[in-house]
């Protein structure tokens, strides 16, 4: 009898506890609704405050102060009691600070006030209007969706608002900077109002990518040239159209001239007249132009890819409209698991920047891969001091997936990339506490899980392409590696080779003073530090220096033998990661924890083999033994017909 209960017990146990999607991200609040919450008369930023406040606050009272005499930054001062702020929507940060607190059962922070640390923290949804998403791993696009609709649709930005403002986010660049012109006819125009009509409570704008070629290529005039006057009076009218829709609308972002985009370049202008001439119409109605130096293969083609942006821009420093911001990726070449930092950042003294930085996982596993980027972030700030820029953008990796990320633990790069638009001095380790409790409860025992994350990029580093390697990925999809990859139909600098440049004399870019001096293009102590080989640190080596594969570490190793460990190291940790999520099943719901399991094991898989196909193809040069001392992990030789990465 006793039996036959347990075993029905557990037959319904999927149906007593509500299944866990991931849909609630960081937001499981749980609701309350006893508390007086005391709140001057306000618009409808206000109302959510009080709202979301009214449902979740524990306590008795709170009181949600409006003080004209605090600084209009969007910060707040919060003391247990009260939460003061010059504006709506800083009472509204203030709310979701308290609400996260109470959630990790803390106390307000000491400190008293605090403020944002970027005026602009802006999402850039690579989304197209097909309702693709370009390096999106999360499903289609919530905002050019065919899967949502009608209220379902309205419900999910809604959702998305608001976990943007649980973090501090307040600007959605709302389409792929590959945009098709179509996003500025009355069609798009009239999606994006109401986009921006969901999304004003939460305090976030709504911007757009734009084709610099738009007026052309839509037909209304015969060139795009940012000097000709037909096309000035075209962009006004359109800046026009959409601030009489949107009077808040936030501006433009721009690729131009870049991977085959249109750009001022095709009519013989620079960059700052392209760019001014949309900030002038854009300027009338308080709304700015985000720049793109991410070009290559325009008028440097053939330099040094990671030369290209300084080479291009740093001529134009100063002739920037105080409405446009220049905004650059974290490293010279393409969101890698690591780069050294882009040296646009040092050579753009009088023009006010922005850095750009990938949320969605291009190159670290895309959605199947734990890898934490907030230390990858922090280690750009120890380069690029964040008071040097005006404004921080991040690729998003949000799509219609019930549980918006893919990997459930992706969700947490997005809450990291808020955080430390609020704060970069955040430690990556204190982010993901703070998101662990959120997300998983206090129950579980963070300390292990946010050693897991803090440690999972350099392991990432490790397993995909230690010691300054870069670019190993397959052309087609930058999951997994293609060392020896050139293909045809893809230009020279999207293939592998020429990034590693293998071969018998050993390894490496020669980017020093001697190669292609990339080096010179950063500041000193950079400068120096990177062209003397017995210098440069061994993270960024095969980046900037050609060595022979015998060639003495810094730890006194050689090359090979440690381009071997380091491969090693890296699935050693991700076994690591395996064994420690063992350990926490009890303290995990089953869905998540079985879905983070089966990622894991995926990931040790892709690790081996990124391992298997890159140790491969280089031994063919170095001719040394395959060399290693880990336990814990049997290495297979594989012949290479059976190298066969999976694609996700
Ligand atoms: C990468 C990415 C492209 C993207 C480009 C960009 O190359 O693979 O999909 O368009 O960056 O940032 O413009």
């Amino acid at each position: 009898m006793k039996q036959t209960i347990l075993s029905l017990l557990l037959a319904l146990s999927p149906l007593l506890s509500p299944a866990e999607d991931g849909h609630a991200l960081w937001l499981r609040y749980k609701p309350c609704g006893k508390a007086n919450i005391i709140a001057p008369q306000g618009g409808a930023t206000l109302q959510t405050a009080v709202d979301e406040l009214k449902r979740y606050w524990q306590g008795s009272e709170l009181k949600l102060i409006l003080n004209p005499r605090l600084k209009d930054d969007d910060g707040f001062l919060y003391n247990g009691d009260s939460i003061c702020s010059h504006s709506e929507l800083g009472l509204l940060y203030g709310a979701y600070e308290a609400l996260r607190l109470q959630a990790q059962e803390a106390y307000p922070r000491l400190g008293g006030y605090t403020a944002p640390k970027f005026s602009r923290r802006i999402l850039n949804h690579w989304d197209n209007l097909d309702g693709t998403i370009e390096c999106g791993y999360a499903g289609k696009s919530i905002f050019f969706s065919a899967n949502l609709k009608g209220q379902e649709w309205a419900g999910r930005i809604r959702e998305y608002g608001r976990a943007n403002a649980s973090v501090g986010i307040n600007g959605s660049v709302l389409n792929n900077v590959n945009t098709s012109p179509k996003v500025l006819t009355t069609q798009y125009i009239d999606t994006v109002c109401t986009i921006a009509n969901i999304l004003r409570p939460y305090g976030i704008k709504v911007y757009l990518s734009v084709n610099f070629g738009s007026p052309k290529a839509l037909g209304y005039t015969k060139t795009a040239d940012p000097l000709d006057e037909t096309v000035k009076k075209w962009w006004k009218k359109k800046a026009d159209e959409i601030y009489q829709r949107i009077p808040d609308f936030g501006g433009f972002l721009v690729k131009a001239n870049a991977e085959g985009q249109p750009g001022p370049f095709d009519y013989g202008r620079t960059h700052a007249e392209g760019a001014n001439m949309l900030a002038d119409v854009l300027a009338l109605h308080g709304g700015i132009v985000m720049w793109r130096s991410s070009v290559y293969g325009a008028k440097h083609k053939g330099e040094d890819r990671v030369m290209q942006a300084v080479s291009e821009f740093k001529d134009l420093d100063g002739l920037f409209k105080s409405n446009v911001i220049l905004q650059s990726k974290n490293g010279p070449l393409d969101f890698q698991p690591r780069e050294p930092y882009a040296p646009i950042f040092d050579n753009m003294k009088k023009t006010q920047q922005a850095v750009e930085f990938q949320i969605t996982q291009e190159y670290t596993g895309q959605g199947k891969h734990l890898v934490f980027l907030a230390p990858m972030w922090k280690e750009f700030f120890s380069f690029v001091a964040p008071d040097s820029l005006k404004a921080i953008a991040g690729v998003s990796n949000i799509g219609d997936d019930i549980n918006w990320c893919g990997h459930p633990f992706s969700q947490a790069n997005w809450y990291a990339f808020g955080r430390l638009a609020w704060n970069p001095s955040f430690s990556s380790d204190f982010i993901a506490q703070e998101w662990i409790g959120q997300t998983f409860g206090n129950e579980v025992n963070s300390y292990i899980l946010a050693d897991m994350m803090t440690t999972s990029r350099e392991a990432c580093v490790d397993y995909m392409m230690p010691l300054g390697l870069h670019h190993l990925f397959a052309s087609q999809h930058h999951y997994g590696p293609e060392a020896d990859g050139v293909k045809a139909e893809y230009p020279l600098e999207w293939c592998p080779i020429p990034y590693h440049k293998a071969a018998a004399d050993g390894i490496g870019f020669d980017r020093s003073s001697k190669g292609t001096n990339a080096v010179s293009q950063y500041r000193e102590p950079y400068r120096s530090l990177y062209d003397n080989l017995a210098t440069c640190p061994d993270e960024y080596l095969l980046w900037f220096h050609h060595v022979p594969w015998d060639y003495k570490l810094h730890n006194g190793d050689m090359l090979w033998d440690e381009l071997c460990a380091l491969y090693y190291r890296g699935i050693e940790q991700v076994v690591s990661y395996q064994k420690l999520w063992n350990e926490l099943r009890p303290q995990i719901d089953q869905e998540r924890w079985e879905h983070v399991n089966r990622l894991l094991a995926l990931q040790l898989e892709n690790a081996k083999e990124c391992r298997d196909y890159v140790l491969r193809y280089f031994q063919q040069f170095s001719k040394m033994p395959l060399k290693y001392n880990f336990t814990g992990v049997s290495y297979m030789p594989v012949q290479p017909a059976q190298l066969n990465h999976k694609q996700p």
